[in-house]
């Protein structure tokens, strides 16, 4: 997706504007492929279920959307988007799914993405709590959540800006647009190629 700071390159970071005139510049992020590849390493779930890779890349792309109105850490708003659901144990409530999806983003700290303290906090926190904590004063914790749930329509879920914590995600516009993509099962091309390509 293009969107006003941020070009997302799934495998190689941010493409972000240089300032003034100067160069742009591209910073070599966290890696979702490896991540992604480790998740579905243990999943239990359909890959392409209604709580796998298509949500996941539809839960970034809003997040990243929703980030540069809110500010939110984009690191962070990507690990959430591939973890939040990684250990989910089927299609339902699956209560303990935000939890087990913290564990194991922990066990991958430091080889597979590296945060500080306090943002590693901030991204279990998220995780651990996303369906059972409405709002949260965090710019990022709540981008996360809001960006999960504008991508409730897949599940014939109307989407309530009363749950949603951030002006950005209760734009009508942004409302509309992730629910197009939602309704319409809308799965980004480099879901294909890149998260989850044919084998061989
Ligand atoms: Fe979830
Ligand atoms: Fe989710």
């Amino acid at each position: 997706m293009v969107s006003r700071a941020f070009r997302e390159l799934p495998e190689l970071g941010y493409h972000i504007p240089g300032p003034r005139r100067g160069p742009s510049i591209v910073i070599q992020e966290i890696q979702l492929q490896g991540i992604i590849r480790a998740v579905l390493g243990g999943y239990v779930l359909a890959p392409r279920g209604i709580h796998g890779l298509g949500h996941w890349a539809r839960v970034l792309e809003c997040g990243l959307r929703l980030a540069d109105k809110t500010g939110a850490d984009v690191r962070i708003v990507r690990l959430f988007a591939v973890l939040h659901d990684s250990r989910r144990e089927n299609e339902g409530t699956d209560a303990g799914h935000g939890r087990r999806g913290a564990e194991f983003a922990a066990g991958l700290r430091n080889s597979l993405f590296v945060l500080d303290d306090p943002d590693f906090e901030r991204l279990i926190f998220a995780c651990d709590h996303h369906t059972d904590t409405d709002f949260h004063p965090d710019p990022t914790i709540q981008t996360c959540w809001d960006a999960d749930r504008l991508d409730l329509p897949r599940v014939f879920t109307k989407v309530d800006p009363a749950f949603l914590g951030t002006a950005a995600a209760r734009d009508p516009g942004m409302i509309r647009w992730a629910g197009e993509r939602s309704r319409n099962g809308i799965v980004p091309r480099y879901v294909e190629t890149d998260w989850d390509p044919p084998a061989g």
